[in-house]
């Protein structure tokens, strides 16, 4: 059984509502997840999952969902082409390359916005599976700026935080009121 059974049934799963910015659990430092929580964790999957792929996006924090726990999803497949779902439980980055490379992010959480960050162009990260096991990986190009961009938002960093606080301010106004006008 794969960890990722329910993706098949996805396009019938009801989508997570997910948080927009300046919802404050957003700006908080995520726990780490336990035992414990896995079958929580698990239950959540498929909300999340079909939030993320219904958006569209290539990845999905838990405090995005208002959950204050350690892990994320990831899938940075084309459109048309078959899934690459990654969850990523209590993850850490190992080695980052001295490299650093700008590429154009966006974040569910801040519909409509873009702005160039820039990142370690590859990474070695380490995290836990749905069985509990360590799995690291290298990753560069999109994954890896994708990868960084998750784990930002289990410390409460979003992707604007890494810019001046002029271009931040500019974002961040023209969020709150396309929110109001009610755009999504
Ligand atoms: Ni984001």
């Amino acid at each position: 059984m794969s960890e990722f059974d329910f993706l098949s049934g996805i396009d019938d799963v009801p989508p997570t509502p997910i948080l927009i910015a300046p919802q404050p659990v957003l700006r908080e430092v995520a726990r780490e997840v336990r035992p414990e929580d896995i079958a929580f964790i698990r239950d959540q999957l498929p909300g999340m999952f079909s939030a993320m792929y219904k958006a569209p996006g290539i990845g999905l924090a838990a405090p995005q969902v208002g959950l204050g726990m350690r892990f994320a999803l990831v899938d940075v497949a084309e459109e048309d082409a078959p899934r690459e779902p990654m969850l990523l439980i209590n993850p850490e980055i190992v080695t980052e390359a001295e490299q650093m490379a700008a590429r154009e992010e966006g974040c569910l959480s801040l519909p409509n916005q873009y702005a160039e960050v820039v990142r370690p162009e590859s990474i070695r990260v380490r995290y836990r599976n749905l069985a509990g096991e360590t799995i690291e990986r290298d990753a560069s190009g999109l994954l890896a700026t994708c990868i960084q961009h998750e784990m930002d938002h289990l410390d409460g960093i979003l992707f604007v935080d890494h810019l001046s606080t002029l271009k931040r301010n500019i974002i961040m106004r023209r969020l709150a009121k396309e929110q109001k006008l009610g755009r999504r």
